[in-house]
């Protein structure tokens, strides 16, 4: 199998070699991958490695969005400061915890607790929900941002199972045009600290922003390899109207499944959502995401009301009925011959 990028270099746990000749080799390599005109024995070969490591369960995990107030200005998402257009809302602690019991009761074992970066809710705030979630026995994963190092060290003494920050683009200058506020070594660094603590870690990246070429995408995957990511989601970028990238075109459904597919050959055993974005772009295509490499899907608990104001990007959305929602998404899933977990 050694034509299959990476695998044939390092052995797991191996440091990523920077720099130099093997990683520019390793960047073509995945470069040329996705570049391939038929990419199916790529996409035979992930779905062997996703039965064979993570098996055909597919988990469906719970997110809550509890916040859509955000401090930043990325210049690809709605919720971005700048946008004085959008309604902002924040759930109180109480709802949280109701809403991640009726999730429970629906058959969730895990939620994502999500928001902008928002002040508002301290870090003993956040704690209090997490430990009242955890009474349950649900993991909790934490979407919240960049935060100080000792409020990440907190919430996992807490009882926070994992937590997701997406480096976004592994390209330093693409990162610095699009976030005015951040720049890629400081999320790293965040990505870094919360491996350390003992999180499950999760990053990813979008597909299709300005300028992005195949060696961009090549190094966003040889960067969730060399952080030992257990989560990444790679998603397309979709327009939003209200903000600076309203006219920039969304990525390419196919360009994200191929990520996805090298994603799973760069990390058996990682688990690789389907993510919302690629499912708002993506819908009765042949070769479904989770024959490509992915193996988890994340189904909105948020309260109607306040998930139409969760616009990152423009999606079409229904009420929110936390129990009938999930029933049909497990039909959904045994109809792709997988089971739902
Ligand atoms: N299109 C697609 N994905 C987006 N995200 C933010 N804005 C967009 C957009 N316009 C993704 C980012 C972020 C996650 C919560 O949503 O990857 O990490």
């Amino acid at each position: 199998m050694s034509k299959f990028a990476g695998r044939e270099h390092r052995k797991e746990g191996e440091p990523m070699a920077t720099g130099g000749f093997l990683e520019k080799q390793t960047v073509e390599k995945l470069a040329e991958l996705l570049r391939l005109e038929d990419f199916s024995e790529v996409y035979a070969e992930a779905d062997r490695v996703r039965r064979e490591n993570v098996g055909d369960r597919v988990q469906i995990r719970a997110i809550l969005e509890f916040s859509n107030h955000c401090r930043r200005q990325c210049r690809y998402c709605g919720l971005n400061r700048n946008n004085t257009g959008l309604e902002r809302y924040r759930i109180q602690p109480a709802q949280m915890v109701e809403t991640a019991r009726q999730a429970w009761e629906a058959g969730y074992r895990t939620i994502v607790l999500q928001s902008g970066e928002d002040g508002y809710y301290t870090a003993q705030m956040l704690g209090e929900v997490v430990k009242e979630i955890k009474k349950t026995g649900m993991a909790v994963t934490l979407s919240c941002g960049e935060l100080p190092v000792e409020d990440y060290a907190y919430l996992r003494a807490c009882g926070a199972d994992r937590y997701l920050l997406k480096h976004e683009t592994a390209d330093t200058q693409l990162y610095s045009s699009l976030h005015p506020c951040g720049t890629l070594e400081n999320r790293v660094s965040c990505l870094r600290e919360i491996k350390r603590l003992g999180y499950e870690t999760g990053s990813g990246f979008m597909i299709g922003l300005p300028g992005q070429t195949e060696e961009t995408i090549a190094r966003d995957l040889l960067l969730l390899q060399e952080l030992n990511c257990d989560m990444a989601g790679i998603g397309p970028f979709v327009p939003h109207p209200d903000t600076p990238l309203r006219d920039h075109p969304h990525g390419s459904t196919e360009l994200t499944k191929r990520a996805v597919a090298l994603a799973r050959l760069l990390l058996p055993k990682a688990n690789l959502p389907a993510t919302t974005s690629l499912g708002v772009l993506d819908q009765g295509e042949k070769n479904d995401i989770f024959s490509c490499g992915a193996n988890v899907i994340m189904r909105k608990v948020t309260p109607s009301s306040y998930k139409k104001l969760y616009e990152i990007y423009p999606a079409a959305l229904g009420e929110t009925d936390i129990c009938s929602e999930r029933k049909e998404l497990e039909a959904q899933i045994r109809a792709l011959g997988k089971i739902p977990y």
